[in-house]
């Protein structure tokens, strides 16, 4: 640590501020230490419940003009048998972030201590998940929100995250990112995809299995800077951006707009694992012709 790309996010410190988004390459140990061995400044795992999900039939993700369409339908094998994958990741260096689920804040909190187990280094809630209807419902509701937040602290003593959705209604968006803040979240995820369709003009049906999915990658990237910006002035606690950073200059947009890290997804898909280092490399070359010394100077920029 120590490094110039080093940044908190609350009390977890990373090496640099690219993460591996969720349901990327997050499902074993082997493929989440691949991803920090790319260079990731953490990973994030795959969501996982308290019982395996097949998720949905396919297709489950299609490309579009302007981004990646997908509805799988969060498939896990259960919390009980991905333990042992974090634990190697874990046993191989790499700061891990366990992303969970559930129906409500029983099962939200019983997974998060399950994952606690594996010591791993934070959770993080998909609060989210724009084609899981609980969760869409869930994470629109500012006293859901801070119900399933308040059961998981009561829980666990690893710090928690909230991922919000990808909701343009900027009002509501700040009052369940609020209500997370005030349940004692440690910090916010902004965000995950956004509700979206591709229909087959041959068929006149939906391509997507499940018929809606998310939208995710760089068509993206404008409407989730503007949510980490409005965000980012009405909580305290630290807010990680998400939604189409491919490049060194998308991160370093999120950094001003206020995120404390940025996660990659869709953005492996385009660049392969080199996207780390690549966006690691951009952002310091960026700090050193502009004189900034830490990533800390960055951060919240444009307000
Ligand atoms: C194929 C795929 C699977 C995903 N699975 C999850 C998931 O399990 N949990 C979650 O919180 N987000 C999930 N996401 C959302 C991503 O973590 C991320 O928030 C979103 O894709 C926006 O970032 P990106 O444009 O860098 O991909 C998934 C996204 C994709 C494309």
């Amino acid at each position: 640590m120590g490094s110039d790309l080093e940044t908190a996010v609350g009390r977890l410190r990373l090496r640099n501020p690219t993460i591996l988004a969720a349901g990327i390459l997050g499902l074993t140990g082997p493929s989440l230490l691949r991803v920090w061995n790319a260079g990731a400044g953490a990973v994030v795992s795959k969501s996982v419940s308290r019982e395996p999900s097949e998720g949905y039939p396919g297709p489950t993700v299609v490309q579009t003009p302007s981004g990646l369409l997908n509805a799988m339908g969060l498939p896990n094998p259960g919390v009980e048998d991905i333990l042992g994958e974090f634990r190697e990741a874990k046993k191989g260096g790499a700061t891990v972030i366990a992303s969970v689920f559930g129906g409500d804040g029983e099962e939200f909190a019983s997974v998060a201590r399950e994952v606690e187990k594996a010591k791993v280094d934070a959770v993080e809630l998909n609060l989210s998940c724009p084609h899981l209807e609980t969760l869409s419902i869930i994470g629109h509701d500012p006293d859901l929100v801070g119900g399933v937040v308040e059961r998981t602290k009561e829980e666990v003593k690893i710090p928690v995250w909230a991922k919000l959705p990808g909701n343009t209604h900027i009002q509501n968006l700040v009052e369940v990112a609020k209500a997370a803040e005030a349940a004692g979240a440690d910090a916010l995820t902004v965000s995950n995809t956004y509700p979206a369709m591709a229909i087959d003009l041959e068929t006149g049906k939906t391509i997507l299995g499940h018929g809606g999915g998310g939208l995710s990658g760089p068509a993206i990237k404008p409407i989730s800077v503007r949510l980490v910006y409005e965000v980012y002035e009405a909580v305290r606690i630290p807010v990680i951006g998400s939604g189409g950073v491919v490049t060194s200059e998308d991160a370093v947009e999120y950094l001003m707009a206020g995120a404390s890290a940025v996660q990659i997804g869709t953005g492996i898909m385009e660049r392969g694992l080199g996207v780390f280092e690549e966006v690691c490399s951009g952002i310091r070359s960026f700090m050193k012709e502009r004189g900034f010394g830490k990533i800390s100077e960055i951060i919240g920029l444009s307000h």
